[in-house]
């Protein structure tokens, strides 16, 4: 699987919490679509990120994300998956995989530590966190340069169609941020 790929997927599985299966021969593949977001104040919270290609259909992400918040325990992430199989915006529907509104706290913790830091590496100065979370998350502005994933944790057999995952962080009234990353899964011939 290509390496900037996998980083769509990561942010699509880690949130799954399926991320601690380890698997070493995945039967598919994703291409990454877009990447889009919204925010209801880019001097609170902000997020620029953009899909590079580069080389024989490989893929990268830079750009930044930016916050001037206080990340506590108000702080919000919800996720909502769609799948569909052909790709139109009306075909989407909502998967079981999508999950509620969790503390964005409760992530630093398990996913992010477990998962993030160690896929993305040195691409990104976000803060790292060893041995857990110790509050204050910084505020300011944080960098993603050619950021590609190792690819730690991906299920093996994803069914071919489009996915679109829509992440919600919300620390209302302040700020809402919303991404959406549309990634298109097909199975690898071998
Ligand atoms: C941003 O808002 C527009 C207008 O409400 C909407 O069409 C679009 O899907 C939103 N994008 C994201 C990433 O949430
Ligand atoms: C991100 O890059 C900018 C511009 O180079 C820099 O000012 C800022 O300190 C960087 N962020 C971190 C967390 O290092």
């Amino acid at each position: 699987m290509e390496t900037g790929q996998k980083y769509f997927i990561l942010i699509v599985f880690a949130f799954l919490h399926i991320y601690n299966v380890c698997v070493a021969n995945v039967k598919w593949q994703a291409r990454p679509i877009s990447i889009s977001k919204n925010t209801t104040d880019p001097n609170y919270m902000d997020l620029n990120v953009k899909i590079e290609r580069f080389g024989q259909g490989e893929f990268a992400f830079t750009g930044t994300y930016f916050t001037t918040i206080e990340m506590d325990e108000s702080v919000t992430v919800e996720l909502r998956i769609y799948s569909c199989y052909s790709g139109n915006e009306a075909d989407y529907k909502l998967t079981p995989y999508s999950i509620q509104p969790q503390k964005f706290i409760d992530y630093l913790n398990t996913f992010y530590k477990d998962l993030l830091m160690k896929n993305l590496g040195d691409c990104t100065d976000l803060p790292k966190y060893e041995d857990g979370y110790v509050p204050p998350w910084p505020k300011g502005t944080f960098n993603f340069t050619r950021c590609q994933i190792s690819g730690e944790g991906m299920p093996e057999v994803v069914p071919e169609g489009f996915y679109k995952a829509l992440v919600i962080i919300s620390a209302l009234p302040a700020v809402e941020l919303q991404f959406t990353v549309i990634l298109k899964v097909t199975t690898k011939m071998f």
